[in-house]
């Protein structure tokens, strides 16, 4: 017997958390909630408005104004700002360099907090950000902390940028990430930081299918005592 579980991964930019959760949604059937593409819509509605982010009043403004939904596009996670598919323009460097700033902002962490809060509610959900498994899902039954070696995490995103016609260079790119996980566990509100109860993940030398075959029989032995 098994029973349906919340499982929370958490870890630094570009550790593989999103391949490794659609990965595990798909072979349980449970429903995966990418938190960093709210954050980014955020951010992205920021860009494109001109909002000032260092004003709560402009702030409170934009999210009163933001409505982030997910749906399933040819098999894929898509995001949708206010009805518009901005799934690939939240993945481009403007949003990249200045999202972590604006996750920073708690009126915006409190907002999405609450809707993935709302949104995972049901068990049989994984979600992928920074403050799942000590903020947002503290109770979540498997919790899974992610790692890996800078040089690695930098080669993997320029493969993934290059993939989808972005050119970028590794300098850039590095300097992003050591920006954001800087950001992301220096900031006064949920800051990234593993939970006690986490299970370390350090994937710099897995490959995409020895790390999901692991994590999912992890996931399968909580669901199996979460049963008993
Ligand atoms: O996961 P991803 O790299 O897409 O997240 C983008 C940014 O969103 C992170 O660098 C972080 O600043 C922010 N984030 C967050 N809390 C989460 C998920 C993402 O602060 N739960």
């Amino acid at each position: 017997m098994e029973k349906k579980i919340t499982i929370a991964v958490d870890g630094f930019a570009s550790c593989g958390k999103s391949t490794l959760a659609k990965g595990i949604a798909k072979a349980l059937d449970y429903a995966y909630i990418d938190t960093g593409a709210m954050y980014r819509a955020v951010t992205l509605y920021c860009i494109e408005n001109e909002v000032n982010i260092k004003d709560d009043a402009s702030i409170q403004n934009a999210l009163d104004a933001i409505d982030i939904r997910f749906k399933t596009i040819d098999g894929k996670n898509t995001t949708f700002l206010n009805d518009k598919n901005v799934e690939e323009d939240i993945r481009k460097m403007p949003v990249n360099n200045l999202v972590s700033e604006v996750a920073a902002i708690s009126l915006v962490r409190r907002a999405m907090v609450r809707q993935q809060q709302e949104m995972g509610k049901e068990k049989g959900v994984i979600l992928d950000g920074r403050d799942i498994g000590t903020v947002v899902f503290p109770d979540a039954e498997l919790k899974l902390f992610m790692t890996a070696n800078i040089n690695v995490r930098t080669q993997r995103r320029l493969l993934e940028l290059q993939a989808k016609g972005q050119t970028v260079s590794l300098e850039e790119i590095a300097k992003n990430l050591q920006h954001r996980d800087h950001i992301d566990s220096t900031r006064a509100d949920s800051p990234l930081k593993q939970a006690d109860d986490a299970i370390v993940i350090d994937n710099s030398n897995l490959s995409e299918s020895e790390q999901l075959a692991m994590c999912l029989a992890l996931s399968k032995l909580r669901m199996r005592e979460e049963a008993s």
